[in-house]
């Protein structure tokens, strides 16, 4: 329901094996990336016609980092979020490295965006 999708409540949940979608003999689709877009009502909002995988909006990881505030502002989901890949933007392996690991229980991997410009 449209209310479910608006509980923030961060559970951890285990969507299976991601690399198993490129195995069922169609393509897999999937939501990229969109900054103030990619938020959970619309990823919400794009499973329901079928997407296969989505992305969260870029999140910079040392901002994800610094405060529980930042994090809780930067990053929801919901039990039915799945399957979720967290893009992070970062300058140093070990603030990317600290970011994935807050978020590996709620998604099933983390990708680096390397194409925006970023200090
Ligand atoms: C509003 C908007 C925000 C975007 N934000 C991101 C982003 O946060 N990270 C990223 O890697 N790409 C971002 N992109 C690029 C998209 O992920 C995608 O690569 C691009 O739109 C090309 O795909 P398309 O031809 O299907 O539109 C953004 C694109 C748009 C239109």
């Amino acid at each position: 329901s449209r209310s479910s999708c608006l509980v923030h409540n961060k559970i951890p949940m285990d969507s299976g094996n991601i690399m198993d979608l490129f195995h069922r003999g169609r393509p897999v689709r999937v939501c990229a990336p969109m900054v103030r877009y990619s938020k959970l009502a619309f990823r919400c909002l794009v499973r329901r016609y079928d997407c296969d995988v989505c992305f969260t909006p870029m999140i910079v990881a040392a901002d994800f980092m610094r405060s529980a505030k930042a994090r809780d502002s930067e990053f929801t989901t919901n039990k039915t979020d799945r399957p979720l890949i967290v893009q992070f933007a970062a300058k140093d392996a070990q603030t990317l490295a600290d970011a994935a690991c807050v978020v590996s229980p709620f998604s099933d991997g983390v990708d680096l965006n390397c194409g925006c410009p970023q200090r």
